[in-house]
Formats: C-alpha cells, sequence, structure tokens
C-alpha cells in the first residue's frame, strides 16, 4: 500500500491512519498487534501532568530524607498546585501511586525496541506548573514525537480567554526549551475565536495540531437524582465537528492537521483526508468494531482510490477543504437555510 504513505510531523508513516492515544496503547502487546494490522502510527495513552508532580513531589521528599515512604498525600501537592478540591487530589494521588513515572519511561523504551512504526508519546496538562522537564526524559526513551493534550475547560469566570490561551503559549514554550522532539498538541473547541486561536497556536513551533480531544461528557441519572456521565466511546455520527474544522482550517495553519473523533470507518477516514488531514487519528473504532477495522479502513480506502483514479494520498488530501472560500460562515448558513427551511 506504498500509495498511502504520508509525512505527518516530519515523520514518515506508511499511512496516515493513526491510533490514538487510549488504553489500548498502554501494552507492549497491543502495539505490536496495531503495527501488525498495518497501522501507521501510535499515540501512547498518555501520562497526565500529575502524575509528574506527585513522582517529583516524593523525589524531592526523598532526597532530604523528611519522607520515606510514599503512602501519605502531603498536601503541599496538587491541591494547592491545580485543584481546591479535595476527592481531586487523592484519586490523582492514588493514580500516580500505581502508575510510576519509571515505569512509562521502561514501557516506551520497550515499545520502540518491539515496532518500527513512528511512536508518539503523549502528556495530558492543564497547567504550566514545573512539570516540563521530563519532557527530556521522555525524549530520551528515542520515541518519534511528543503529543501534548491540553485540555482547559474555561468554567473559572475569573479568567479570561487570554488567560486560558496563555497557558497552552507558556506549556508549549516551556516544553520546546527542554526537548527538540517535534510536538503535536491536541485541543479542545472551547475557544472564544477557534479560528484564530488553532492559527496562532499552529505558529508557536508545533508541528501539528490534533482537532479534536473528545471531552468528558457530563449526564444526569435521573432515577437516583445523581451525577452520571455520557457515552465514552464516540458513535459514528461525530465526525461531522472534526470535518467541518479541519475543512475550515487546513491551508490557513503553519503545521499538520490531524482529525480526531468519530472516525469508525473508511468513509470517514477518506473525508477527513479530503478536507485537509494530514492524519486521522482513530480510539473508539479500535474498542468497538477491533483491530481488524485497520485493514478494513486502508483497503477500502485503496479501493476508492483506484477507483477514482488518485495515484498517492497528496493527489486528493485538502481537495474539499475551505482554503478558499471567503467566509465559509456565510456558506453555512445558507446551506442551513436550504437544508432546513424546507422541513416542516
Ligand atoms: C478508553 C479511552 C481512553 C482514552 N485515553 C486518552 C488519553 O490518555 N489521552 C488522550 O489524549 N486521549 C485519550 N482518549 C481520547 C482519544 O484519544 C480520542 O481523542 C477520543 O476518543 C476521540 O476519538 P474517537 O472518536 O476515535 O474515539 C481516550 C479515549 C478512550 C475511549
Amino acid at each position: 500500500m506504498d500509495n498511502l504513505q504520508t509525512t505527518y510531523l516530519g515523520l514518515k508513516l506508511k499511512n496516515p491512519l493513526i491510533a490514538g492515544s487510549c488504553g489500548l496503547t498502554n501494552s507492549v502487546t497491543n502495539i505490536k498487534e496495531l503495527a501488525s494490522k498495518g497501522i501507521g502510527a501510535v499515540v501512547i495513552k498518555s501520562l497526565f501532568e500529575e502524575q509528574i508532580h506527585v513522582d517529583t513531589e516524593k523525589i524531592i521528599k526523598n532526597e532530604q530524607g523528611k519522607v520515606s515512604t510514599f503512602t501519605k498525600a502531603p498536601d503541599t501537592i496538587l491541591s494547592k498546585r491545580i485543584y481546591d478540591y479535595d476527592e481531586a487530589y487523592s484519586y490523582i494521588y492514588d493514580f500516580a501511586k500505581r502508575n510510576s513515572l519509571e515505569k512509562y519511561l521502561d514501557f516506551l523504551k520497550e515499545v520502540k525496541k518491539s515496532v518500527d512504526i513512528p511512536i508518539i508519546a503523549s502528556i495530558n496538562c492543564v497547567s504550566n506548573q514545573d512539570w516540563h522537564a521530563f519532557a527530556k526524559r521522555i525524549e530520551e526513551t528515542k520515541v518519534d514525537a511528543l503529543e501534548l493534550n491540553i485540555y482547559i475547560l474555561p468554567s473559572d469566570w475569573r479568567r479570561s480567554g487570554e488567560d486560558n490561551e496563555k497557558i497552552y503559549y507558556d506549556i508549549i514554550r516551556e516544553v520546546r526549551n527542554y526537548v527538540n522532539l517535534p510536538i503535536a498538541v491536541k485541543i479542545g473547541y472551547y475557544f472564544s475565536s477557534l479560528a484564530q486561536s488553532v492559527q496562532k497556536l499552529s505558529e508557536s513551533g508545533i508541528k501539528g495540531l490534533v482537532l479534536f480531544n473528545r471531552p468528558y461528557n457530563t449526564d444526569f441519572d435521573i432515577d437516583n437524582i445523581t451525577l452520571s456521565h455520557g457515552q465514552i466511546y464516540s458513535s459514528e455520527e461525530e465526525y461531522n465537528h472534526t470535518l467541518r474544522w479541519i475543512s475550515i482550517l487546513s491551508g490557513h495553519v503553519n503545521c499538520d492537521l490531524s482529525a480526531s473523533t468519530g472516525v469508525h470507518d473508511h468513509n470517514a477516514f477518506i473525508k477527513q483526508l479530503l478536507a485537509g488531514a494530514t492524519s486521522v487519528q482513530i480510539a473508539s473504532a479500535l474498542y468497538r468494531e477491533g483491530l481488524d477495522i485497520i485493514p478494513e479502513i486502508l483497503n477500502k480506502t485503496s479501493e476508492w482510490m483506484a477507483k477514482h483514479k488518485f495515484k498517492d494520498v497528496a493527489e486528493f488530501r485538502g481537495k474539499l477543504s475551505k482554503t478558499n472560500l471567503e467566509n465559509p460562515a456565510a456558506i453555512e448558513r445558507v446551506q442551513f437555510m436550504k437544508l432546513y427551511s424546507g422541513i416542516e
């Protein structure tokens, strides 16, 4: 399948289909299987910034000889750094205890030895507080790139959009100080001016933007009148949102765009490429359809390319992007009026 080759973050991929960061990219066995099914690259399950805070604190305390065991959550950790929420920090502290940084680094080294496809490490972060140096340790494992999943829910009414966005730039600048690895940033869609923010982010020295992180969804259980949560896996109807933004933004940004959310089959995969994506990530489909979805997507894409006489991906990538449209919002408005007004 040579005609599916592509370049993402400056890395050569045999095809643009990437296993997105999830529980299935958390073991060497799974990653070997993903590679054997033909996946183009893998984003490793994220390390949480909080794990770095907790482990760093542990190391400092041990060096000072003040704390010899790792059983009690010191109140200097996390709560004061990021959260004013006891339950959050004790959960995160326990999580960090079970998932140590050294284990993560050993795992990355093992993965790199086991497969010959590009491996992208991932850190899920929410603040610019003292964790960046750890990115250097990740680089030393010889992974090929680093994806930063920066998810800042703009729910704090004391903070302006500018305050929130500053965190993205601060994180990127700090991490770039420590590593030469190509960096991709995975974002959500809660920006006050998404197009402008994405364009500015694409000029911050990163090599790629992943659109979009699928957020944790709040829900209510009305029988027990308690909080619950939305679906963990995406459905095949969810690709449109990413499709809209990839097609609006491709051609206007100074880095690669990777499409993420709602890609469950070759149709959605091809559409994201037509919109201008350089790569396409899948996670829920791997859980819901199994890993055979990988060769299925790739084979059907090759058949579609043959049918339309496209020799390689570059020939059709971005063919349906809105790069040349002056005002995509006006086009969408007219389409909405045409489609919806006639329905009674
Ligand atoms: C079980 C599960 C675990 C996930 N863990 C992570 C993670 O650690 N880091 C991350 O950036 N995204 C994580 N994600 C989000 C996926 O990478 C992806 O962005 C999201 O599921 C939308 O893509 P999809 O529609 O193909 O699932 C996870 C998703 C699932 C379903």
